[in-house]
């Protein structure tokens, strides 16, 4: 007889595009914390939050309730009339957004919010260029899939993209696009840029260089604090608007509100969306408000964005972070979990890299050359959905876990996954 299980997936198989690509093959029937339920029973603990979404657990009470009190309230408003809800949740967030970023534009996706901060960096500064960074990820539809290079297949058949647009280097020191060392090279990546300038566009064309601060979907690589100053003060001088999309790393996934605050460098604009309001979607697209106000009416628009259900969940999501303490928390997983990763990956050779900032860890597979290795890093990633942690990949080829479990997680649950990752690791020699 056929599982519940095997007929969701059989549908899936007959009715969705095979372009949408779905991790594991696994349905379920409940979510709750750190937690899921598979239509089979079987209790997984899930470490990848939902690919970085429920950074506060699944169905926490606080969203679930504010939902719910919502949808007894009203669930629409679009471009109609006024929310309150909407209104108290883009005042709350630009009260947690990092200093001077108190204006903002409210959308539904991660690549939503991104098409709206390149297309408010154009608009007001008159210019065209748009500068990403090589390897960097920020979404599929046209405009984010133009600035988005982790991978060539995600642009594959798509060209022309949006013209205009100018890679330079990501700085991922750990496999440094130009082969120098971290301590010595002084960010030599960055003179990509100046090269950009000097041969293709003249910075005074440039409307925006966008780059998420912590690489994402690209290997989990954190850019170098110097890095970031050196682009802060770049993007200054040539009156280029500096957007950090923030999209993975905000919402307290790096043990801070943003990345940005742990580098001490205020973006112009910041693309927000996944953590904002633990599954509900919402996007927002937030800057300074010298620079937003000059985006006038009509220029941007939405029909869902800022839906008032998902606002009430992005309210309940911030107060949930910041009563629950878990900024403080994501501290305390991050170091017990880079502690005891480190410590495997001083046995093992498999393990080549353990990075991150909080607790957004990267966990490096090569082989016995160095080599990236997908094979060991799935089989790792396998033994552990076998074992009931659920874990996911990424890097360009694929073969960096990303270690992101909910901030809510305790410290024995945390133990528990890190043994069960750590029996994958052994399992593999
Ligand atoms: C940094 C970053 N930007 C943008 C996106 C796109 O978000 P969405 O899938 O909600 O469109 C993602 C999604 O993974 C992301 O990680």
């Amino acid at each position: 007889m056929t599982s519940e299980g095997d007929a969701i997936l059989e549908i899936y198989e007959k009715r969705f595009t095979p372009a949408l690509h779905v991790y594991w093959p696994i349905a379920i029937k409940r979510g709750e914390g750190i937690y899921v339920e598979s239509t089979e029973g079987k209790r997984y603990m899930d470490f990848s939050s939902g690919l970085a979404v429920l950074n506060i657990g699944h169905n926490h009470p606080r969203v679930i309730d504010a939902a719910k009190s919502q949808l007894d309230e009203y669930i629409h408003t679009g471009g109609v009339y006024h929310s309150g809800i909407a209104a108290k949740a883009a005042d709350r967030l630009v009260s947690v957004t990092p200093p001077g970023l108190d204006m903002l534009f409210f959308s539904n996706s991660g690549a939503e919010a991104v098409e709206g901060a390149l297309k408010v960096a154009r608009f007001v500064t008159g210019r065209q260029g748009i500068i990403s960074f090589c390897g960097g990820f920020h979404g599929r539809t046209l405009g984010a899939v133009s600035v988005t290079t982790s991978s060539a297949r995600y642009r594959k058949r798509y060209h022309p993209l949006l013209p205009s647009i100018y890679q330079s280097p990501y700085p991922t020191c750990f496999r440094c696009p130009l082969r120098l060392s971290p301590d010595t090279c002084g960010e030599a990546c960055f003179n990509s840029l100046e090269e950009i300038f000097r041969h293709q566009i003249e910075p005074q064309e440039v409307a925006a260089c966008i780059m998420e601060p912590v690489l994402g979907e690209g290997g989990y690589h954190p850019a170098p604090h110097e890095f970031l100053r050196k682009l802060r003060r770049l993007c200054d001088d040539h009156g280029i608007i500096l957007i950090f999309d923030e999209v993975q790393s905000g919402m307290g996934r790096t043990g801070n509100w943003f990345a940005a605050c742990h580098y001490g460098v205020t973006p112009d604009i910041i693309t927000i969306a996944k953590g904002i309001a633990s599954g509900f979607p919402l996007s927002a697209v937030v800057g300074k408000s010298e620079l937003m106000e000059q985006w006038p009416e009509g220029a941007h628009g939405t029909t869902f964005g800022g839906n008032p259900v998902s606002c009430a969940a992005a309210l309940a999501t911030i107060a949930a972070i910041e009563e629950e303490d878990l900024l403080a928390r994501s501290e305390r997983i991050a170091l017990r979990s880079m502690r005891r990763l480190k410590i495997m990956a001083g046995y093992s050779p498999a393990l080549a890299d353990i990075r991150g900032i909080g607790p957004m860890i990267g966990i490096e597979f090569v082989n016995e050359s160095g080599a990236p290795d997908s094979v060991a890093c799935n089989r790792v990633l396998e033994y552990c959905l076998a074992n009931g942690l659920i874990l996911i990949n990424c890097g360009p080829e694929r073969n960096v876990i990303r270690f992101i479990p909910p901030l809510i997680t305790g410290e024995e649950e945390l133990d528990r996954g890190i043994s069960i990752l750590e029996e994958g690791v052994t399992s593999l020699s």
